[in-house]
């Protein structure tokens, strides 16, 4: 029976990711034809645990036929599509056992994530543990068709060198940051990352969706958020404090519906989207919507280096005090842990929070909260005394653990940056160890889960060459792609016993100096791509130099894709 025949609609987007496919496979098809010599001319990334060379190869034409079982229709689909978007084949998914490429599930398969995929002369067998390995199997097929020449596949065949692989991760916990908040980027982009996310089988997405310079997220019960909130009145010029402001009001946010629509788009690729909602600091655009959030809703906001825009000192001197933030940087004016009002609000964003997003994870920020506003908060200090708590640390700390019991009472788990340790950890958190290897090794060490982030080797933000004059504005920092690449989320000095709670890693891509779409690809690549090999293949099979020779296929990928991507590593032999 064919239950589901692959319709095209030519939106915007698809349009986009049909010149995306069409470029890669027309670049790899008559590359494909001269067959690799070497288990090394297959140029997959990340490196998977075993592949072997086998003879012959391939041939996707107008009568290949893509089946397999009902609960692998999404990835059928995904596969059908794919081909069809570049080649010109109009291929569909048929729920049997008869294809010339078959997708197939087998609960003997040991990991959860892992696949095998099999390429013979007259078959191609992708088989996972879940739909989600088969959907790994089905991203290495993609990069078997190797890139690199200019002739058209259109109504061409596609080729396939023969071989087989048996794959599974290293951790499962892949994952990526984008900071929307810093600078906004639209929905379109959004699922471009998540598409790139997908081709390195990245499994996560961190979306950093709330700020001092922008709160990104429609809530129902709180319009403010996004008429006020959303919107800034200008941004400082330049590095920090900056030479001036520009006085354009910047600003955007996603609707629930947005919301929605990459949560799905997502998930039909496999990848989990944790939203962060950040507490109880970098809180200053929902104060500016919401003033009384702030222990001192009549307290001018302040920009520092007197950088204010004209806009913003115009409302303020016409009475309105709290203005989203145009500076980056941490303040002082964060959610104000002694007013009830303070959990009411937080608990009623969350309430559709939860609805939007099904990952398990919500992610409640916790860092970078100064304690300033609480030690002159009358209101804040009657709460530590009366909780007989010892300084603003546990203050701290009784706030995140409130959110966390009111989490938990939805079905949801809490995950914070590693400042949540200060003034004793909630119960059930999961730390994101960012402040270096320090917070995560205490998080395992007293058995909770940690996500390893350490700004030494995650933090994507930072400058691609030492050579900083002929960059791109960044935030500082020097962090190499072989950098990333040595990455290896558990820390030396973590016990053995221990190393059972390091899910992962994941890197960050903080936007203060991040505006265009552009400018967030070449902070992304090919720092992702490294990324993504030292979290899936085993330390024992990692090698930069075999990788660097990976990449520079994979470069052709990026250019297919039209990607803007740093060029360092191409240039440093
Ligand atoms: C962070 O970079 N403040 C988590």
């Amino acid at each position: 029976m064919i239950f589901s025949l692959i319709k095209l609609t030519y939106t915007m987007n698809s349009n986009y990711l049909l010149s995306i496919f069409f470029l890669i496979f027309l670049s790899c098809a008559t590359v494909s034809e001269q067959l690799p010599n070497s288990p090394e001319d297959y140029q997959v990334i990340p490196k998977p645990q075993s592949l072997k060379m086998q003879n012959g190869q391939f041939e996707i034409d107008k009568n290949t036929k893509i089946s397999g079982s009902e609960q692998l229709v999404n990835e059928g689909v995904y596969l059908a599509e794919e081909i069809s978007l570049v080649s010109g084949l109009s291929l569909g998914f048929d729920v049997d056992q008869s294809g010339d490429i078959l997708l197939k599930l087998d609960p003997s398969i040991a990991d959860e994530e892992g696949y095998s995929l099999s390429v013979e002369t007259d078959k191609i067998t992708i088989t996972g543990k879940s739909p989600k390995g088969v959907f790994y199997g089905i991203q290495t097929l993609r990069q078997l068709l190797p890139p690199g020449i200019n002739s058209t596949l259109k109504d061409q065949n596609i080729k396939v060198p023969a071989v087989t692989i048996v794959d599974a991760p290293r951790y499962t916990y892949r994952g990526m940051h984008l900071d929307v908040a810093r600078h906004f980027f639209p929905v379109s982009f959004v699922k471009r990352y998540i598409d790139l996310l997908a081709l390195h089988k990245m499994n996560t997405f961190h979306w950093h969706l709330t700020e001092d310079q922008g709160w990104r997220i429609e809530i129902k019960q709180y319009p403010k958020l996004t008429e006020v909130g959303a919107w800034r009145n200008g941004t400082i010029v330049g590095h920090y404090p900056g030479t001036g402001n520009d006085n354009k009001r910047y600003g955007g946010f996603y609707t629930q519906d947005d919301i929605r629509e990459v949560v799905d788009y997502a998930a039909k690729r496999h990848i989990t989207v944790i939203p962060e909602i950040e507490l109880p600091g970098h809180s200053s655009a929902a104060i500016a919507a919401y003033p009384y959030l702030s222990c001192f809703p009549e307290e001018r906001t302040g920009v520092p280096n007197d950088m204010m825009s004209e806009a913003s000192k115009k409302a303020q001197a016409d009475g309105q005090p709290k203005i989203v933030q145009e500076s980056w940087g941490v303040y002082k004016d964060v959610y104000c842990v002694g007013k009830e009002e303070t959990f009411t609000f937080i608990e009623n964003v969350l309430d559709e929070v939860v609805e939007l997003f099904p990952s398990t994870y919500i992610h409640i920020g916790g860092d970078e909260c100064p304690k300033d506003y609480w030690e002159r908060s009358p209101e804040s200090q009657t709460r530590k005394a009366e909780l007989r708590l010892a300084d603003e640390h546990e203050l701290q700390s009784y706030f995140i653990k409130r959110v966390e019991k009111y989490l938990n009472s939805k079905g949801k788990q809490i995950i914070g940056w590693d400042e949540i340790l200060e003034g004793g950890l909630a119960p059930n958190a999961t730390v994101m160890s960012w402040r270096g290897n320090t917070g995560g090794v205490a998080a395992a060490t007293a058995g909770h889960k940690v996500v390893m982030s350490p700004n030494s080797h995650c933090y994507f933000d930072h400058y691609q060459s030492e050579d900083t004059e002929n960059e791109p504005l960044a935030i500082g920092g020097f962090l190499p792609v072989e950098k990333v690449y040595s990455f290896d989320p558990v820390p030396a000095e973590l016990a053995d016993e221990n190393r059972q709670y390091i899910l992962g890693g994941q890197a960050n891509l903080w936007t203060e100096y991040i505006d265009t779409e552009k400018q967030a690809e070449y902070m992304l690549l090919p720092r992702m791509t490294a990324l993504s090999e030292a979290l899936w293949t085993s330390k024992e099979q990692k090698d930069y130099e075999d990788f660097k020779g990976r990449l520079t296929s994979f470069r052709s990928r990026y250019d297919a894709m039209n990607l803007n991507y740093a060029k360092h590593v191409f240039e440093d032999n």
